[in-house]
C-alpha cells in the first residue's frame, strides 16, 4: 500500500551525544534531526559510514533515549514514557532487524520466530502456531526445528524477518538488513519487503548501502555528520546521489552542503548574500578571504579514500563504493 495515511513517526530535532573519557571525547552522533514517516509508507536512510545511521534507528526505536529532541511512536511521546509503558508500546509498533540476524543461539527458528509473541503474554502454543505461518509464507517451514548455527545467513535472516512480523508491527526499522547476504539471498529478502509493502500498511525505514534496497522505497533520506542534508525520489542512484538530490535545510536554518555542490562553488569560504528572497539564496563569494589550506587554494574531490584507500580514479562519486565513508575534499 501507497504511504498517505497519518503519521507512524515523528522526530524533532534529535541529538545524541556518546559520551566519553576517550582522548577523542565525546562524539556528536546526531546533530538536531528532524523526520516524519507515514503509516505505509518505505523510506531509506542513506549516507556514508559513521553518519549516524545506526544511532538514528535506535533512537527512533526507542532502544535508546536521545541526548535531546522528542519522537513520536503511532502517535505517543516516546520521550516521555517510563521504562515499562516504553517495552509496551515498542513490542506493539514497532519491530527491528539488524544486518546480523540476531537470532538467540539456544532457540530453535520456529521458538525464535514465536519468542516476541511470548513475550507479550500470548501461550507458547498459539505463538508458535503463528510462528509456522510466518515460516511457511518465507518459504522456511522445513527448517523450523534447525538451529541458527545450523542455517545459511539468507535463512537465518528470513526467520528474523518472520520473528520481525509476528507481532504485526506498524514500523519496521532494519539496519543494512541485506549487507551480510550474497547478491541473490538478498534479492530474495527485498523480494519479501517489496511484498509486503504492496500488501500490508507497514512502513519501514531502511539503512542501506544497497541500490536495490534504496530503490523499493518512495523516497531516500541522505545522512551526513548526524543531519539529514537531502532527499531523494524513488530513481535514488547511491552511486551519484549529486543526480536526485534535493537540499534540506533543517529546523535550526542549517545547510550541508554536499561535496559536489561545494566543489561548484569554488570550496569552503565567507559568502555575502547580496539577494535573499522566499526559495532564493543568492551567495557570493568574499573574494580575498578564500579559505586556503595552501598557495592554490583550489579545491577538489580527493583521488583516494582516507578510510580504505580505494582509487577514485576518474570517477565522481562521493561515496567510497568499499567502504562507504565520504569523500573528503583536499586541495588541487
Ligand atoms: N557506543 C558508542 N560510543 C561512542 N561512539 C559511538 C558509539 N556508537 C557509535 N559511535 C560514533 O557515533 C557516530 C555514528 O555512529 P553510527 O554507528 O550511528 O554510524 P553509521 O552511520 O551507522 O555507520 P556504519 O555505516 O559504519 O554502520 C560515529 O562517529 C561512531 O564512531
Ligand atoms: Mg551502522
Amino acid at each position: 500500500m501507497e504511504g498517505a495515511g497519518p503519521e507512524i513517526l515523528r522526530a524533532n530535532s534529535l541529538y545524541h551525544i556518546y559520551e566519553s573519557n576517550a582522548e577523542e571525547g565525546n562524539v556528536v552522533a546526531l546533530r538536531g534531526l528532524s523526520v516524519s514517516i507515514l503509516e505505509g509508507e518505505a523510506v531509506a536512510v542513506v549516507g556514508p559510514s559513521g553518519s549516524g545511521k545506526s544511532t538514528l534507528l535506535k533512537c527512533l526505536g526507542g532502544l535508546m533515549k536521545p541526548s535531546a529532541g522528542s519522537v513520536e511512536l503511532a502517535g505517543t511521546r516516546m520521550t516521555r514514557l517510563t521504562g515499562p509503558e516504553l517495552v509496551k508500546l515498542r513490542q506493539e509498533t514497532v519491530s527491528f532487524i539488524f544486518q546480523d540476524s540476531n537470532l538467540l543461539p539456544h532457540l530453535n527458528a520456529l521458538d525464535n520466530v514465536a519468542q516476541p509473541l511470548i513475550h507479550q503474554g500470548v501461550l507458547a502454543r498459539p505463538a508458535r502456531r503463528r510462528a509456522k505461518e510466518l515460516l511457511d509464507r518465507l518459504g522456511m517451514g522445513d527448517r523450523s526445528f534447525g538451529m541458527p548455527e545450523e542455517l545459511s545467513g539468507g535463512e537465518q535472516q528470513r526467520v528474523a524477518i518472520s520473528r520481525a512480523l509476528i507481532t504485526n508491527p506498524k514500523l519496521i526499522l532494519a539496519d543494512e538488513p541485506t549487507g551480510a547476504l550474497d547478491p541473490i539471498t538478498s534479492r530474495e529478502v527485498l523480494d519479501l519487503f517489496d511484498n509486503l509493502h504492496k500488501e500490508s500498511d507497514v512502513a519501514f525505514l531502511l539503512v542501506t548501502h544497497n541500490r536495490e534496497v534504496a530503490s523499493f522505497c518512495e523516497r531516500s533520506l541522505e545522512l551526513r555528520e548526524g543531519r539529514f542534508i537531502a532527499q531523494h525520489g524513488g530513481d535514488v542512484d547511491i552511486g551519484d546521489l549529486s543526480d536526485s538530490r534535493e537540499l534540506i535545510v533543517d529546523d535550526s536554518g542549517t545547510v550541508t552542503l554536499p561535496p559536489d555542490v561545494l566543489l561548484q562553488l569554488g570550496g569552503p569560504g565567507r559568502f555575502d548574500v547580496p539577494e535573499l528572497k522566499r526559495d532564493i539564496l543568492h551567495l557570493e563569494r568574499v573574494e580575498e578571504d578564500k579559505v586556503s589550506v595552501g598557495a592554490s587554494g583550489k579545491m577538489e574531490l580527493s583521488p583516494s579514500c582516507p578510510a580504505c584507500f580505494h582509487q577514485y580514479g576518474d570517477s565522481d562519486e562521493q561515496l567510497c563504493p568499499d567502504c562507504g565513508s565520504s569523500r573528503p575534499m583536499v586541495q588541487a
